[in-house]
């Protein structure tokens, strides 16, 4: 479709999954940037590195395939590279709300098309651990403060209730809100009544047969049998990058979601 030019379309992808993740990524964002005429495009990085977290120098090769700005969400710290002030993570943006000591930041601003883009990320407190504060309260705090032309909000948590509820609490607040963490998308990206895009998942980026971007055998064996098995590294086969296509249009008032699932060959 075609866009005013006070709209920005806008890409996010779902939790990368290791290398078969960074590679789909690597070789299908050019040619979905191009597709959608993106102005901007955000992945979920938290799994980026074998699964655990994303290494610094997974950050610089998730930028180089053509993101903006990466989110995290509960594996944030398996990177220990995020405690390392000699590296730059000034695109990376994790919960707002995992407390006050965390390392960097969990919100941050964005110039885009001489628009202001705030991108927010957030962590549930229903079965995912993580959360020190309310994400509720805690975003009031943040939009009683902040008055950017266009906000993102990247909720990572397992409820889809809880999700579904924050999304509606932020409706006509802020322009876009994904959920991402479960891995699987959702088949409900909508604009909500007072003009949030929404969606509650995702989905992934990473290895299409599989157990959630994880290889099979150990993924079974540690969920039907409590063995501590690593995350089994895929490097070859069918990839899948889950995400949303939105436009956002001023005053939170959203134009456009669609939903993306896209498979990437990596031989
Ligand atoms: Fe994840
Ligand atoms: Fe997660």
């Amino acid at each position: 479709m075609s866009k005013s030019p006070s709209e920005l379309s806008v890409l996010f992808f779902g939790d990368c999954v290791g290398k078969m993740g960074r590679l789909a990524l690597a070789k299908g964002l050019p040619l979905l940037k191009d597709r959608y005429q993106a102005d901007f495009t955000i992945v979920n990085c938290e799994n980026a590195t074998h699964g655990r977290g994303c290494s610094h120098e997974h950050y610089e090769e998730l930028l180089k395939a053509g993101a903006d700005c990466l989110t995290s969400g509960n594996h944030f710290y398996d990177s220990r590279d995020v405690f390392r002030p000699e590296y730059d993570f000034s695109k990376l943006v994790r919960p707002l709300n995992m407390g006050p000591k965390a390392p960097l930041s969990g919100s941050r601003v964005f110039n885009v098309n001489g628009y202001t883009l705030r991108i927010t990320n957030l962590i549930g407190r229903v079965e995912v651990p993580g959360a020190q504060s309310n994400p509720f309260t805690d975003m009031d705090q943040l939009l009683a403060t902040s008055s950017e032309d266009f906000h993102i909000v990247d909720f990572h948590a397992e409820a889809t209730g809880e999700k579904r509820c924050l999304a509606e609490y932020l409706d006509g607040r802020i322009s876009l809100f994904v959920g991402t963490h479960t891995h699987v998308q959702t088949n409900d990206a909508k604009i909500l009544d007072r003009g949030t895009c929404f969606i509650t998942d995702l989905g992934m980026c990473g290895a299409d047969d599989s157990c959630l971007g994880m290889g099979k055998d150990n993924a079974i064996a540690k969920v039907a049998f409590g063995l501590p098995l690593p995350f089994q590294p895929l490097e070859t086969g069918m990839a899948r990058l889950d995400g949303i296509h939105a436009v956002l249009g001023l005053d939170h008032k959203g134009a456009l979601i669609e939903p993306i699932s896209f498979k990437v060959n990596i031989a």
